[in-house]
């Protein structure tokens, strides 16, 4: 009894000063991450705001942001040096500063996850018609070896997106293989059966690594693809202690701030036809609101600081652009959203053609060896 009651007070204090040291190793990582993180913010080259911000230098790099728009390109002739890529500020590291002009385009945070769920399956989808990822993996050996030029496959964050729906799809596949392509519910078009839904994609560890506020992480020099060593562990303090997104969110300001044209894609829209806008808002309607709210608290970040860019720009980048046009004839902004009007209706259902279409044409194929 004695010995019990002596156990029992034993383990109350172990725990008790478990927890104390678990807590205390909390607060000592907070603080850690507190002083990283704001040691970094104010060593950030480039935040006073330059006069002469809006004169175009001999470089111009292009901070693409995945998905702002699909086409979007400037395209230099002769004389203008252009750097279009979907690396991160940290890229400055590299390049003259004093140099450099940098243009980005930001998106509606939502749309843009929307976007990137929809080209990861678009990508994916393409390499189902392989029986096996064995047989993926080998191609795309041989492939490379043969052009040795860079496919999208190759490009951050693409290489890591693809080839993770690229094995979801396929065991997927397997799933409705294994289940017998008979006794399967009557309730074929059940997406789940096919493609990754959506409220799984937006919560996977890889989608809150590259895709969740990417732009502000982008745009910081902080994405898990950044040149700057230190990067990483401020990155890491960042997505776990989200108070500290605000030292982030205010270096990505100025640096917007800082750049020589920020545009918005869905300034765009007006251009956008009729037909797209009509059949892409009801399209909408059919994501419940609780996903929708999910994407905005996953993106905080990336909402205030389109935000910002919509409420400081908007006015200013039509005037840009006509200074920009008057400065540099060799510029082109190619109208790039005609493109992008892609929605979820409509791209939903060629997915699930194509899967049908590739399942078919698969299983035909089998029963033309059996006969042959
Ligand atoms: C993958 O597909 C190839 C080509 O049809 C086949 O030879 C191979 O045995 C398959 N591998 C597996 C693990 O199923
Ligand atoms: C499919 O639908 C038919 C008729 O509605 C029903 O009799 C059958 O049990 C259903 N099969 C499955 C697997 O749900
Ligand atoms: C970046 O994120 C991807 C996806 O989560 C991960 O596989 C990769 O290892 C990360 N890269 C670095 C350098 O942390």
């Amino acid at each position: 009894m004695d010995c019990a009651l002596k156990c029992v007070a034993l383990l109350v204090l172990l725990g008790c000063a478990f927890s104390k040291i678990s807590a205390s190793l909390v607060k000592d990582d907070y603080e850690h991450c507190k002083n990283t993180v704001n040691k970094w913010a104010s060593s950030s080259p480039d935040l006073e705001v330059k006069e002469e911000k809006h004169r175009l230098r001999d470089l111009l790099f292009f901070l693409h942001v995945p998905r702002t728009g699909g086409r979007t390109y400037f395209h230099c002739k002769h004389n203008c040096r252009l750097l279009v890529t979907h690396d991160d500020y940290s890229m400055m590291s590299r390049l003259p500063m004093e140099k450099t002009s940098v243009v980005t385009i930001l998106r509606n945070p939502i749309d843009r996850v929307f976007s990137t769920y929809e080209f990861s399956i678009e990508v994916a989808a393409r390499f189902l018609v392989h029986p096996n990822l064995t047989s993926v993996a080998r191609m795309a050996g041989r492939l490379r070896s043969k052009q040795g030029g860079v496919s999208t496959l190759d490009i951050w964050p693409w290489k890591y997106l693809v080839p993770w729906m690229r094995e979801d799809l396929f065991a997927r596949r397997d799933a409705r293989e294994l289940q017998g392509l008979y006794s399967r519910s009557n309730d074929s078009y059940n997406m789940e059966d096919t493609v990754m839904p959506l409220h799984e994609y937006i919560n996977d560890p890889i989608a809150r690594d590259i895709i969740h506020n990417g732009a502000t992480f982008q745009i910081a020099g902080l994405t898990n693809n950044s040149y700057i060593a230190e990067a990483h562990e401020v990155r890491r303090c960042v997505l776990k202690h989200q108070t500290l997104g605000e030292y982030v969110l205010e270096v990505a300001k100025k640096r917007l701030d800082n750049m020589l044209y920020v545009g918005l894609t869905e300034d765009h829209r007006e251009s956008a036809t009729m037909f797209a806008n009509v059949v892409g808002a009801q399209a909408r309607l059919d994501v419940p609101e609780v996903v929708l709210q999910q994407i905005k608290s996953l993106n905080i970040l990336d909402m205030e600081l389109y935000r910002y860019a919509q409420s400081s720009f908007s006015k200013q980048h039509k005037q840009m652009m006509r200074q920009l046009k008057l400065q540099e004839k060799d510029i082109k902004f190619d109208d790039p959203y005609s493109a992008a009007s892609r929605n979820f209706l409509l791209f939903t259902i060629s997915i699930i053609l194509l899967l049908l279409f590739i399942g078919l044409f698969v299983k035909r194929r089998r029963t033309l060896k059996l006969k042959l």
